[in-house]
């Protein structure tokens, strides 16, 4: 008998999207499905899944273990949210406000407006300031059922806020449940101080902060918003390079209005994934298809600017890319938490099937984290990181929209949410 000290019995769904990952075309179909499913783990990693007669067998609940009925709730793996701008000062909703009457984001940014307000917030704001800010966000996050959470800078944009925003995720990291991936983007626009002389600031990226950020171990992932009137696909490819070179895995704001061709580039260059999409090309599907880079979608954009272009879901998975989703939570073109809310989004407008939003909010998100050996599926040897759901089976995620069916999110082996509540606030050692 293998000692558990954590177990839930007969759920009425236990999805586990097990299976070879990254998942494309059919095999994103395929949620390894266990009916009236048990799981197990002990010091935080899975030791079994499978039925109750097998669990009675091979399982020995430890005496002080908790014993969770599942009956009546449907389990997942935690949602893996790839793209995050967790840590900022400031909300826009002047901005937004402008928005529902008629303005467009791009316009306003062309005022201004748009990420600068957040950068001048940002750059004011303490590091305990935006400590706080950023648990309530995490908070939000653990509630709604992500377990892990890229979270990227680049409301900063000169050394000492980038850096600032950094130093804010590591310490984040060390306190919250949640599991942070950070991405430095210092990239993210061009700096108003900046703006009649761009070439200084890549310099500034490529030769100051880049290896700061490198020195202090400060982020993974390195990304660049490749957009008109903000980097061009050679400005982005130049900084892909330099920040490549010191050591960092590449993600990609790409082809988000303006078909650019970041999608080619997010291929040519080797991304970990490249995200947006809206107004990726047909070639950019070709490519972004034939490669290993995941087509990171955020439909939580097109519905918060109000756009009729949607991102091309169905000739991304028809064509064989490897596809995620996210919400790109941040204060200006998607301010969600919510990874349901993006499920059925996918669901609703990218006519994306239930089956394929469950993978692409899990495995394929932990894949375009690199981090799918340890995240993303339930299987044995992972991290026990499970959201258990108030709902008879899996499909009901989808169909009863707009609400938290939560009722417990576990956290490498450690129940961290109970009806509506973040019981724990502190980091638990998994390892
Ligand atoms: O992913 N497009 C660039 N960055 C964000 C928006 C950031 C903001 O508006 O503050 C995005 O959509
Ligand atoms: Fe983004």
């Amino acid at each position: 008998m293998k000692p558990a000290d954590l177990a839930i019995i007969n759920c009425s769904h236990l999805v586990t999207c097990q299976g070879p990952i990254p998942k494309r075309k059919d095999s994103l179909l395929d949620i390894g499905l266990v009916d009236k499913g048990c799981i197990a783990s002990y010091r935080g990693k899975i030791v079994f899944i499978g039925e109750e007669k097998k669990f009675n067998k091979e399982i020995l609940l430890e005496k002080k273990g908790v014993h969770i009925d599942g009956s009546g709730l449907v389990g997942l793996p935690g949602f893996v949210d790839s793209h995050t701008h967790l840590p900022f000062a400031g909300n826009r909703e002047e901005e937004f406000i402008l928005r529902l009457k008629g303005y467009t984001y791009q316009q306003l940014a062309e005022r201004g407006l748009g990420i600068q307000t957040t950068v001048n917030a940002t750059r004011q704001a303490s590091m305990d300031e935006l400590t706080s800010l950023c648990l309530a966000r995490l908070d939000n996050m653990l509630l709604h059922g992500t377990t892990t959470a890229e979270a990227k800078s680049g409301y900063g944009l000169n050394l000492k806020d980038e850096i600032k925003q950094l130093r804010t995720l590591q310490e984040l990291n060390k306190i919250h449940p949640i599991d942070i991936v950070p991405t430095f983007m210092g990239a993210h626009e061009v700096p108003k101080e900046y703006k009649a002389r761009k070439d200084d600031y890549i310099n500034l990226l490529i030769h100051k902060i880049l290896p700061e950020v490198k020195e202090n171990n400060l982020a993974e992932f390195f990304d660049v918003y490749c957009e008109e009137g903000v980097y061009s696909v050679e400005e982005s490819r130049k900084l892909i390079r330099a920040a490549r070179e010191a050591g960092l895995k590449i993600k990609i704001h790409a082809d988000e209005f303006a078909p650019l061709g970041g999608a080619q580039l997010a291929a040519e260059e080797g991304a970990i994934s490249a995200d947006h999409l809206i107004a990726i090309t047909d070639e950019g599907i070709k490519k972004l298809a034939e490669s290993s880079t995941t087509a990171t979608l955020l439909p939580g954009v097109s519905f918060f600017l109000m756009q009729e272009k949607k991102a091309p879901a169905r000739k991304l998975i028809e064509q064989g890319a490897i596809v995620a989703l996210a919400t790109d939570f941040n204060p200006g073109s998607s301010m969600t938490e919510s990874m349901f809310f993006i499920m059925q989004l996918a669901v609703f407008s990218l006519k994306m099937g239930i089956e394929e939003a469950i993978n692409a909010t899990t495995s394929n998100a932990a894949y375009a984290l690199g981090k799918h050996k340890e995240v993303g599926s339930l299987e044995v040897g992972k991290k026990m990181d499970l959201i258990l759901c108030d709902a008879p089976n899996y499909p009901h995620l989808i169909y009863h929209f707009g609400i938290n069916p939560i009722k417990y999110v576990i956290k490498g082996g450690h129940v961290v949410v109970k009806n509506g509540k973040v019981l724990q606030k502190s980091k638990y050692q998994t390892d």
